[in-house]
């Protein structure tokens, strides 16, 4: 079969490279003012991809014809064509105990979260759950996600070579525990050392993959265990960090109780190097401003997941307060203890929990924040988040009309602002057609309309699956 380029034609939606968080228009009514817009609007427009999965071209369809000749056309009609959204905080060992009744976060992990997580000893439960993990994330539209990984060698082995499989762009580790948890749980220093070790050599930026080192949290580690992290981290300075921060009142006491010498908890991550600019620290929500102050000062990310912190009653991120230190901040699901692994219902309960708070959340932002803000705040901005040319086409497909009320809501609107609000309020994974990973559907619910572009549109109808046609012998 020849190679060809792909066009895929709908409605396309991105931020630019020119974008920030500081510019992201606020309204319709004051982007009307705006003389070079963040963002990319295309109401009936292409993106169009190479035979190695980047962007080849993005625009206008009426304006794009001379770069069509000789495409495979799919065409997504009404559909929206928006980058894939990136979750910066879930857990992938979690999903046998989502939606487990009645507890906060300390209880919470004793009673449910690390009785599920020792099932990953076994590689056959851990094979499954795992590609049952991946392949819901897919389904909601999420193609990167910075994730803690199991425990366990061989478990964390086989999710890598799953998300090899399907060449994500993905960072994930193994998660490190030696105390405050159940015997069955706590590996030692050494073997931690050694497991996260193997799993560098063998997947740290490899194929899109890249190893995050993964402290559970400071009630969970030893001294030891967090001065092992912290030279882990200095023998591989591009691995990526990740922890959990400041999430739960009775955590941050323990925490106090714990580590009686540290100014604060983030002053704990820090006095073992583990406070960095590729450090994204999960929740955040009671911080105080010294603590602020220094992840502004180091750059380090902050993932707000409010839909965790909702189910867990861990309290109401206060996103005014915090972005005034740093705009450094992402969204995750923390799936688990985040009942969604669609990163549409967290910008709805980003924007309800600001709303709580008083602060009406820039409703476009919070598309920016899922998007180009994550892989900006991430360092993968050169490579993910939106479809400026040469970028790696990784994508999703949002029906506004495959829901009752939503199709009655997109009846009424007719700018991108509203659009991309009721969806962001209304949709969710049976709004998403498709997924694409570097031009490739990894997921898909209908078949889209097929053909090859010529001077004069052909598009024909194609009836079977999108792997089908992928596969399909061109004629
Ligand atoms: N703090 C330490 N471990 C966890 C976890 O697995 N989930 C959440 N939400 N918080 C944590
Ligand atoms: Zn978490």
């Amino acid at each position: 079969m020849k190679m060809q380029k792909t066009a895929y034609r709908g409605r396309i939606f991105y931020f630019r490279d020119a974008s920030t968080f500081k510019t992201i228009p606020i309204s319709k009514e004051i982007d009307k003012g705006f003389l070079e817009h963040s963002y990319c609007h295309f109401e009936d427009g292409v993106l169009i991809v190479d035979e190695q999965g980047k962007v080849a071209n993005v625009g206008q369809y009426a304006d794009m014809k001379k770069h069509l000749e000789g495409s495979q056309l799919v065409d997504y009609k009404s559909c929206l064509i928006t980058p894939g959204f990136i979750d910066t905080h879930n857990h992938a060992a979690q999903s046998a105990i989502v939606a487990a009744y009645g507890e906060k976060l300390l209880e919470w992990l004793n009673n449910y979260v690390f009785p599920a997580e020792s099932k990953y000893k076994n590689d056959t439960h851990a094979k499954n759950d795992l590609n049952f993990f991946i392949d819901l994330m897919l389904k909601n539209g999420t193609t990167t996600a910075v994730c803690y990984g199991p425990l366990f060698y061989a478990a964390s082995n086989i999710f890598f070579e799953e998300l090899q499989k399907r060449n994500m762009r993905f960072i994930t580790g193994n998660t490190i525990m030696d105390d405050n948890s159940p015997d069955y749980l706590k590996l030692p220093t050494k073997e931690n050392y050694d497991i996260a070790k193997k799993l560098i050599h063998k997947w740290h930026n490899k194929h899109r993959l890249s190893f995050c080192i993964t402290p559970r949290f400071g009630l969970a580690c030893s001294e030891e265990m967090l001065e092992m992290c912290g030279s882990l981290a200095k023998e591989y300075p591009d691995a990526y960090i990740q922890t959990h921060l400041g999430e739960n009142t009775h955590e941050i006491t323990a925490i106090k109780q714990r580590f009686p010498w540290s100014k604060h908890y983030l002053d704990v991550y820090d006095h073992y190097g583990l406070v960095t600019d590729r450090a994204v620290f999960g929740h955040g929500i009671h911080l105080t401003e010294l603590e602020l102050e220094v992840l502004k000062a180091k750059k380090s990310i902050l993932a707000h997941c409010p839909t965790s912190n909702n189910f867990l009653g861990s309290g109401l991120f206060n996103f005014k307060r915090t972005s005034q230190y740093t705009n450094r901040i992402t969204l995750g699901t923390d799936w688990g203890a985040g009942n969604t692994m669609s990163m549409l219902r967290v910008m709805d309960d980003a924007y309800k929990v600001a709303m709580l708070s008083g602060f009406k959340l820039p409703s476009m932002l919070r598309w920016y924040l899922a998007t180009l803000g994550a892989a900006r705040a991430l360092h993968i901005d050169d490579k993910v988040g939106n479809f400026e040319k040469g970028k790696e086409a990784d994508f999703t497909v949002i029906d506004p009309n495959a829901t009752p009320i939503l199709k009655y809501r997109n009846n009424q609107v007719d700018d991108i602002f509203e659009l991309l609000f009721i969806i962001m309020s209304l949709a969710d994974d049976r709004n998403i057609v498709a997924t694409y990973i570097m031009g490739k559907p990894v997921y898909t619910n209908q078949a889209p309309v097929r053909g090859y572009y010529t001077s004069n549109l052909m598009a024909e109808s194609f009836s079977g699956s999108i792997e089908q046609a992928a596969n399909a012998e061109i004629k």
